[in-house]
């Protein structure tokens, strides 16, 4: 065993754990919710993406069951072998229309959906205009293209368009515009309606990741695009959050083009096809998202954002303003990030320090996120815990 590796791999741990850099798994034993047991304790949860709080929801887990006792529990094969079953049509067909697309391709998660759309798509002759916050799966994705790069500064519109410029005069055959719909640190919600107006202009293409927006922004939950009112060429997105909270991703496009990716796609054509639970629990998911309850969901949602954001300004904290459902607590420093989160845990409130390389050196934070399944009772509650804790750790 060549050990001048293994001592490297240990300095590397040891370094990333002097700089309060460690991310431990904390183990949960019941389902996600408000509500989790975690080391035996019953803790508020303010970290989940479980926006709508469908993920431990009883119809969503009977959806699921339900479904493997149908189709059992996958299908040992990817989707152009043996692997497509009914039930995979049925949800590509749902959730396309759900979300006002004319098709729609499955992949195992949307780390693989945006990993997949770019290479099959997009080529030497083309450009990629990616936000420069972007999620790290679009990085990858357009990091396995061969389409010439272009990086815009966060949602800075002026950037933007000197980019799409250069695009334009470099001789880009097509050009596609890159952005997260909601950024998944930040909660900041893209400026689609500029993107669309420079894209009309520079005749580009819009890809979006809505992983942090299906199910709860727009009308109807349809996502950042629709709470813009524009149209848009390429989505991804995830069953992994607001959507049941199980797993999967999903690209919606036009059909040519999804038909496309259905040949191309390495991470479609090389992977299994996703579990029948999968497909039944995400299915449960959309039907309640696109209906009265979801409206009902989505109200809850945003009165619960708007209660913990006016408590925890009032209380001092420095908060990234907004109206997404993810409220970071900003706090600098990694060390302090982690101190904060474990005193929370202590008072009974399960939030985890978010630092680098997550995000920037430097703007470590409690990433929190709300939940329609919190009641006022559990926001007032965590905001005390975060007053009691912030004032011990001198934060405020
Ligand atoms: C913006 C964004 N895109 C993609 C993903 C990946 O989603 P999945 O968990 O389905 O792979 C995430 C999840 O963290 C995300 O926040």
């Amino acid at each position: 065993m060549p050990t001048a590796f293994h001592d490297r791999v240990s300095t590397e741990l040891a370094d990333i754990d002097s700089q309060g850099l460690t991310k431990p798994e904390r183990v949960i034993a019941s389902r996600q919710g408000p509500v989790i047991e975690v080391g035996g304790r019953k803790v508020l949860n303010f970290c989940a993406n479980n926006y709508l709080g469908l993920a431990g929801d009883d119809r969503i887990v009977e959806a699921a069951r339900a479904a493997t006792a149908r189709r059992g529990a996958g299908t040992a094969s990817v989707r152009f072998i043996c692997g497509t079953q009914d039930i995979h049509k049925e949800l590509e067909a749902q959730v396309a229309a759900y979300l006002g697309f004319e098709d729609a391709i499955l992949f195992a998660a949307a780390f693989d959906a945006n990993g997949g759309l770019f290479e099959p798509l997009f080529g030497e002759a083309d450009a990629i205009v990616s936000d420069s916050l972007n999620h790290a799966s679009i990085i990858d994705g357009v990091r396995l293209c061969k389409a010439k790069r272009y990086r815009f500064a966060t949602s800075d519109m002026d950037d933007l368009e000197t980019q799409l410029k250069a695009a334009r005069a470099a001789g880009a055959r097509d050009i596609v515009i890159a952005t997260d719909g909601a950024f998944s640190m930040d909660g900041y919600i893209a400026k689609l309606k500029d993107i669309r107006a420079l894209a009309d202009r520079y005749d580009a293409l819009i890809m979006v990741d809505d992983c942090h927006a299906t199910g709860f922004l727009g009308p109807q939950g349809r996502g950042s695009f629709a709470h813009h009112g524009v149209e848009i060429d390429f989505l991804t997105g995830t069953f992994g959050k607001a959507l049941g909270g199980a797993m999967g991703g999903f690209i919606c496009a036009t059909s040519a083009v999804v038909q496309l990716l259905k040949q191309r796609a390495r991470p479609y054509l090389f992977s299994n096809a996703l579990a029948p639970a999968v497909c039944g629990a995400s299915m449960e998911a959309i039907r309640i998202a696109q209906g009265a309850e979801g409206d009902a969901l989505r109200g809850q949602l945003t009165a619960n954002a708007q209660r913990y954001r006016a408590a925890m300004t009032e209380a001092g904290f420095d908060l990234l303003p907004g109206e997404h459902p993810i409220i970071p607590v900003m706090l600098g420093d990694a060390k302090l990030a982690q101190d904060l989160a474990a005193r929370m845990l202590e008072l009974g409130v399960y939030v985890i320090g978010f630092s680098f390389p997550v995000v920037p050196r430097g703007a470590a934070r409690i990433r929190t996120q709300m939940s329609a399944a919190h009641t006022f009772d559990h926001i007032d509650q965590t905001v005390a815990a975060f007053k009691q804790a912030g004032k011990e750790l001198g934060v405020i």
